[in-house]
């Protein structure tokens, strides 16, 4: 895990640091035992190794240390630590090597993978096209998407045919994150087998299987799969090199563009044009790629997570189902901007969501030189594991921790005696490298499950297997259980 990088490259101070002050080193944290030679590394692979994070926070409390092949990794997961390390970013930690390796090498780069000068510019290329004004103008779209989801459901059930709701929510979350990343709409809930959406599906499973292997084969020799997610990749590049070639042709001819972008790649490609801004086009492509990559499972899987719980508790699926109607009146779904900011059980319901099953369950960062880390001395390129879901699963921070209820996490609602949660979990990280698609993700979170939960009721599924947490890069379930039934009475006609 241990890497060298030259310091200009991450755009470090030279400076000598202060003394550092410490009463503890890493050999004085607690941690599980590991084998010979192999240390834990067996104990971290596999599609549940997020679970077994959780596991050793429970038994070795918020600060703990593991050995792999030799190499010192410290898990921290309260919300104080964490936070005092993503603020640190990115001068004093960087992403660790490890991960980076893994997406260089299937060519995902962007502003995930950069750092220091080449983070700061890409970083500002990025929020170019995710701000709040780029994601109102992209609204509309997505309301259109939303009922072109709703439209097939409502089909499916007057026909009789079964909703794959696991399938249907990737779907719908490829083509809204295609239409605002690349300005294109693919429709790929109603046309099956679109190729853009199987070789993301390619590189997904690679990154799954090899963010998660407990030894990296493909670099001695390459499986036919690690061929197709090669082919997989050129193919998403010509792709999105052929929508930035399009897009620009589009913005010569509307000149007003430029000042109103309508989805992010315009947005970018308005930035890169400023003389000032020295964007590369490599860095466009990269960027728009990374967004598809990073805006399609983390919101399915959230919207997906969030349906199993509702169904399981009736009680939390009714006031959300009570809040929605008393936001949105007849409609069928959000259609007006401003209703985004009308839904604070909603929002709640997600917080809980991403509580019980983060779907970005950690991050891993390497310190860039000598520090200390709530009273820890860190010596420079160690491994730092930050635990989102923070400390979720402590009873002591979350009374009846087991239980999905939304109610803590709304002043008005939770008990007396209870705090407010919000700085405890970090799902989205934190610093000056928090997730930049959070507020495109929450927004598209509410329009479509308000949609949902206005249309239809939740019901188990009992014929289905059980949704398992899979860490497929992102975390997973491995079925969503759920049936959707037409509420009595529906939602007036579409308007
Ligand atoms: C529920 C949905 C999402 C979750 C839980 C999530 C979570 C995260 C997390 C934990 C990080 C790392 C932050 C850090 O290092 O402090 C991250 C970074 C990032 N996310 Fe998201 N994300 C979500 C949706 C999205 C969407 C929709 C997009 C794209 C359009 C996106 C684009 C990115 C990018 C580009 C970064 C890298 C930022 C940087 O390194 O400066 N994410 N996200």
């Amino acid at each position: 895990m241990n890497e060298t990088i030259a310091s200009d490259e991450l755009g470090l101070a030279t400076e000598a640091p202060a003394e550092l002050r410490y009463t503890r080193r890493i050999e004085d944290l607690p941690g599980p035992k590991g084998q010979p030679f192999v240390g834990n590394a067996l104990q971290l692979s596999g599609r549940q190794m997020h679970q077994k994070f959780t596991a050793w926070v429970r038994e070795f409390g918020p600060m703990f240390r593991l050995q792999v092949f030799g190499h010192t990794i410290v898990i921290v997961s309260d919300a104080a630590t964490a936070h005092s390390v993503m603020r640190e970013r990115p001068d004093g930690f960087r992403r660790n090597g490890g991960l980076k390796q893994i997406m260089n090498e299937l060519h995902i780069g962007g502003v995930f993978t950069a750092e220091g000068a080449a983070w700061r510019k890409q970083r500002k290329l990025v929020m170019s096209g995710l701000n709040a004004e780029v994601i109102r103008n992209f609204f509309p779209t997505m309301v259109r998407l939303t009922e072109r989801m709703l439209e097939r459901w409502k089909r499916a059930l007057a026909e009789g045919r079964a909703i794959d709701l696991r399938r249907d929510l990737k779907c719908m979350a490829l083509d809204t994150i295609v239409g605002i990343a690349m300005g294109h709409d693919i429709d790929a809930v109603n046309q099956d087998g679109d190729p853009l959406q199987r070789d993301i599906d390619n590189m997904f499973q690679r990154l799954g299987n090899r963010t998660t292997a407990a030894f990296p084969y493909w670099r001695y020799f390459k499986l036919p799969v690690d061929r197709a997610a090669e082919r997989s990749f050129a193919d998403i590049e010509t792709r999105v090199t052929e929508f930035i070639h399009h897009t620009r042709e589009r913005m010569e001819q509307q000149r007003h563009l430029q000042r109103k972008p309508a989805n992010m790649l315009e947005a970018m490609i308005a930035a890169s044009e400023d003389p000032e801004s020295e964007f590369t086009d490599e860095e466009l492509v990269a960027n728009a790629i990374l967004s598809v990559i990073g805006g399609e499972d983390t919101t399915a899987n959230s919207i997906a997570w969030m349906l199993c719980l509702l169904a399981q508790n009736p009680a939390a699926a009714a006031a959300l189902a009570a809040e929605t109607d008393l936001v949105l009146g007849d409609a069928p779904l959000p259609r007006e901007w401003e209703q985004m900011k009308a839904f604070p059980y909603l929002e709640a319901a997600h917080s809980e969501t991403q509580r019980l099953k983060a779907v970005a369950p950690y991050l891993g960062l390497t310190a860039n030189a000598d520090c200390v880390v709530a009273d820890t001395f860190i010596p420079k390129n160690t491994a730092i594991i930050v635990a989102t879901a923070g400390e979720g699963r402590d009873e002591a921070q979350f009374p009846g921790h087991e239980r999905f209820r939304p109610e803590r996490w709304v002043a008005e609602l939770r008990e007396p005696e209870e705090e407010d949660p919000s700085r405890k979990l970090f799902p989205f990280g934190g610093g000056s490298r928090l997730c930049p698609g959070r507020f495109l993700a929450l927004t598209e979170i509410k329009v479509v499950v308000a949609m949902i939960m206005r249309n239809f009721e939740l019901e188990p599924d009992p014929t289905a297997p059980p949704a398992k947490e899979l860490l497929n890069f992102f975390m997973a379930p491995s079925s969503v259980p759920v049936r959707l039934k037409l509420r009595v009475p529906p939602a007036g006609e579409l308007r």
